[in-house]
């Protein structure tokens, strides 16, 4: 990477992949090219913009005093992969439209007071299940984290949102992850502004183009909107055009933002030998009133595919007749 801080990580705190990597543009909050990549729906790292500010003085001890002895969700995984999956989804699989489709759990979901993850995270040994806490910011917090989020910067993200036309805020997510952890290669539905808190994050983005080399599973999936490659060992028999896929990369430090445009996929990882980590996302819906312009963006394209895959499987009922059906549609016919 160009713009490596040895004083802070080095290259052999990451992860190996056999991918090519082009560095994310970092910009100043004021400097005019943020405003243009997040008009365009390009990832840029932006400085100075002290958006959780108020919360950089946060480390786990700050916040198992100040927190509350509220229940907080805790994902634990016999490996380093954290790989989200929609409970939703798994219910379905288990009633009718699932016949015959196997889904194993990649991770626990538990709840679990703060003082225990805490106690956990520090008494951690090769061997224990890793732990990532991944909760919603909400009421239950003490009056000091309150405070820190009152002030947050939020003229800067609401400045964002309107001259963006983003929709709302749907909410703040706060993840504390231990070194290694790696949320594996997904995209949201949102906009996200990623502050980086405490600890280094390596942030790997694809655009939305890049569908076709991720193979992302099918919608009515527990893993909807994940790839199915295994960046550890792809299978390139399966999956022969992930070797094509480009990739940007950045790693982000305390104090710095990084804005995921929405339908970007990102694999995140907490840099190794590095501590835990702290980072609080600002999620946004997309804009609620865009114009529909042609030619149309790629992300529009995917909304598209995920919707047609929808209706199919509305009508069919059968997750296995969906992709017979688009076979029968396209092959002979809209291929050469
Ligand atoms: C992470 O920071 O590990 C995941 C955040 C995200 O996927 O938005
Ligand atoms: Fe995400």
């Amino acid at each position: 990477m160009s713009n490596e801080k040895k004083s802070n990580w080095d290259s052999s705190q990451l992860r190996k992949y056999n991918l090519t990597f082009t560095e994310i543009p970092r910009f100043d909050c004021d400097d005019p090219r943020t405003d243009e990549l997040i008009s365009q729906q390009k990832p840029v790292v932006i400085l100075n913009s002290n958006l959780a500010a108020s919360a950089q003085k946060w480390n786990l001890e700050y916040l198992e005093t100040h927190m509350g002895d509220a229940d907080y969700t805790v994902y634990l995984s016999r490996n380093h992969k954290f790989k989200y999956f929609d409970e939703k989804k798994v219910q379905k699989l288990n009633g009718d439209i699932g016949k015959g489709i196997d889904f194993m759990q990649p991770t626990k979901k538990v709840d679990m007071k703060l003082s225990e993850f805490i106690r956990r995270l520090k008494e951690w040994k090769r061997g224990d299940d890793r732990l990532y806490l991944q909760q919603g910011l909400n009421n239950t917090v003490g009056p000091e984290i309150v405070r820190d989020f009152v002030n947050f910067n939020w003229e800067f993200c609401n400045g964002k949102q309107s001259k963006h036309n983003w929709g709302p805020l749907t909410y703040n997510l706060l993840l504390i992850g231990m070194e290694g952890n790696v949320t594996p290669c997904h995209y949201d539905e949102q906009q996200n502004l990623f502050a980086q808190i405490y600890g280094y994050k390596r942030c790997i983005l694809f655009p939305p183009s890049e569908f076709e080399c991720l193979y992302p599973y099918p919608v009515h999936h527990p893993h909807d909107r994940q790839s199915m490659v295994d960046f550890d060992k792809p299978d390139y028999s399966k999956f022969p055009k992930f070797k094509d896929a480009k990739a940007y990369e950045s790693v982000l430090g305390p104090g710095e933002v990084l804005y995921i445009p929405v339908y970007w996929w990102h694999h995140i990882e907490s840099i190794m030998r590095g501590g835990h980590t702290i980072t609080v996302n600002f999620w946004y819906k997309d804009s609620p009133n865009a114009k529909i312009s042609y030619p149309l963006k790629d992300f529009q394209k995917v909304a598209i595919m995920r919707n047609i895959e929808k209706m199919l499987l509305d009508v069919l009922k059968d997750p296995k007749e969906v992709g017979p059906l688009l076979k029968t549609m396209v092959l002979g016919r809209f291929t050469e």
